[in-house]
C-alpha cells in the first residue's frame, strides 16, 4: 500500500478531520505496537508545521524510555518525574509548556526547541508512555493542538502499551 500525504501547513482545526481520517487509516491497516508508532511520528511530522521533534517516550520500569520518533536524536531515558516528559507522565496529565526555558528541570534534547507539549498515554487505566512534540518557536502549543494530540494519544495509546516493558 502507497500513501500520499500531502503537507498541510496552517490551520490545524480545518484540517483536523482529515488528519484524523489519515491516522485511522495507518492504524487500521496494521496491528502492530512498533510500526504504528513509528508511522504516526512520521505522520505528525507532516500534519504539524513549525515543529521540530515529535515522538514517543515509553514507560520501562521506573523510566520512560525512546521511542519511534523524528527529529533530531534524544536523550533515551528520562526518570519518573523529570523533566517534561516525566513530569507529564507523572501527572498523567498534558503539559503545554510556551516556553521550555521557564519550566524547571526541562530536559534539553534540541538547543533549538523553545515550546513542548507531551500528553500522556493512557491504557488500563495506566500511563504507558507519552506523545512529545518540540517547536523552535515560542508558545508554539494551543487549544487545536492539545485537542488534536490529545486524540491521537487515545488512539495510539493501546498500541504503546504492547510496548510497554519490552525488552
Ligand atoms: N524536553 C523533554 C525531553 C525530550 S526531548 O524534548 C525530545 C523533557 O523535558 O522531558
Amino acid at each position: 500500500m502507497s500513501y500520499h500525504f500531502a503537507h498541510l501547513p496552517g490551520d490545524l482545526a480545518a484540517h483536523q478531520a482529515e488528519f484524523r481520517q489519515q491516522l485511522t487509516a495507518l492504524l487500521t491497516d496494521e496491528s502492530d505496537w512498533l510500526a504504528n508508532l513509528a508511522n504516526t511520528a512520521s505522520l505528525l511530522s507532516l500534519q504539524l508545521d513549525r515543529i521540530n521533534w515529535v515522538g514517543f517516550y515509553l514507560v520501562r520500569g521506573h523510566d520512560l524510555v525512546l521511542g519511534p520518533f523524528i527529529g533530531k536524536p534524544a536523550c533515551t531515558r528520562i526518570a519518573w518525574g523529570r523533566g517534561v516528559c516525566g513530569t507529564a507522565a507523572a501527572r498523567g496529565e498534558t503539559l503545554v509548556v510556551p516556553n521550555v526555558h521557564q519550566f524547571p528541570g526541562h530536559i534539553a534534547c534540541d538547543a533549538a526547541s523553545s515550546s513542548e507539549i507531551v500528553v500522556p498515554l493512557w491504557a488500563g487505566g495506566q500511563v504507558v508512555g507519552v506523545l512529545d512534540v518540540d517547536s523552535p518557536h515560542m508558545d508554539r502549543f494551543g487549544d487545536d493542538e492539545r485537542r488534536y494530540l490529545e486524540e491521537v494519544a487515545g488512539l495510539i495509546a493501546p498500541y504503546a502499551a504492547r510496548g510497554r516493558g519490552r525488552s
